[in-house]
């Protein structure tokens, strides 16, 4: 008999597969589907600051946003904004809902570009029952006016501000874009958040060359966009003060192992849903017990980790950037 519990943000999750933040994470049916099929936990679809922005006209002159933090932001808000009468309330009801409705961790998620104005709202969240509290950031570093302290800065300011005013566990979904990433990452596990999570998929741009359009190539992952967080997970694997959550490229069980074999304490998952459906999810974690019993591992404690940069047979392969043989003769 497998153990496949997972400690996450100091929540009790029955298995380490957790429905990442997405369209599939916004209706209650959806997270019923996603409770029957056995996943962990629920991050629901995130509500976007610019939502709440544009909903309240008024606040707009007042907070100053600058659209070049997270353009990608705006490109979901177009997407759905017209659907949106009030996205507070609708979100919040989602989160009471979902809380009298299932029994597994229901984890809110804000996408925030600023520190202001709109931190009551994780008041509220908070009090609408949400078990957690995710932090979608991601800073584009494209701004000529700012060095990269001052862009990084920003999380912390953003981290400091929502931990004073809540008390539900908070982690941080962040991208990979910073001069010294593992700094970044061990520093802000030393805030107070209980998780990191690594990481977002970045908006991909494209355009094309005859009409010279913008085109939305690749919204859903392939299998090969796992290593740049499994690379990041392994190396920050025992190096920081919170627990780790892995994101992009889990499109199936193997994959799931093979982060939990990094280092990660919970996998989330989105485009492997949308691919191959909700109880896909069922899917995955048999994979998961079956690798376990073929290889004689109880729980998961037992193995995660052992493939994390301290402990591997060999570290130096997670530092590997170039191709140094590979193809040397093509
Ligand atoms: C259609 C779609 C909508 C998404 N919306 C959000 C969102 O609102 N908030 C968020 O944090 N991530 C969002 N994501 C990102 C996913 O949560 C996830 O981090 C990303 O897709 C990488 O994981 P995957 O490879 O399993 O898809 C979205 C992804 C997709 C494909």
């Amino acid at each position: 008999m497998v153990d496949i519990s997972a400690d996450y943000m100091g929540l009790k999750l029955r298995s380490p597969l957790v429905a990442s933040s997405s369209g599939l994470t916004t209706h209650l049916k959806d997270l019923k589907k996603f409770e029957e099929s056995g996943v962990g936990a629920i991050i629901l679809k995130s509500i976007f600051e610019e939502e709440i922005i544009h909903y309240a006209q008024e606040s707009l002159t007042r907070m100053s946003v600058s659209p070049s933090i997270y353009p990608e932001a705006l490109d979901y808000f177009e997407l759905e904004y017209e659907q949106i009468k009030d996205p507070l309330s609708d979100y919040l009801n989602l989160i009471s809902s979902a809380k009298k409705e299932l029994t597994i961790p229901v984890i809110a998620s804000i996408n925030c570009i600023t520190a202001e104005g709109w931190l009551n709202y994780a008041q509220k969240i908070e009090q609408a029952g949400a078990d957690a509290l995710e932090l979608n950031l991601f800073i584009l570093p494209s701004d000529f006016t700012r060095t990269s302290q001052e862009s990084e800065a920003i999380y912390f300011d953003i981290v400091s501000k929502v931990l004073e005013k809540i008390t539900i566990p908070v982690s941080l979904k962040i991208g990979y874009y910073s001069a010294a990433l593992g700094l970044l990452i061990q520093k802000l596990s030393e805030t107070g958040v209980k998780g990191i999570t690594l990481f977002n998929r970045m908006y991909a741009i494209d355009f094309t060359t005859d009409t010279m359009e913008f085109t939305t190539p690749n919204v859903l992952s392939t299998p090969s966009d796992i290593s740049t967080s499994l690379r990041w997970i392994a190396i920050m694997a025992n190096r920081v003060k919170c627990d780790l959550a892995a994101s992009t490229g889990v499109l199936n069980g193997d994959a799931m192992v093979k982060q939990l074999l990094a280092g990660a304490k919970v996998v989330t998952a989105a485009s492997a849903f949308y691919l191959h459906g909700i109880p896909y999810a069922q899917d995955m974690l048999n994979d998961l017990k079956r690798w376990m019993v073929a290889n004689d591992y109880t729980s998961l404690d037992a193995f995660r980790g052992k493939m994390s940069k301290d402990r591997t047979y060999n570290p130096a392969a997670f530092e590997r950037v170039q191709f140094m043989k590979y193809f040397k003769d093509r």
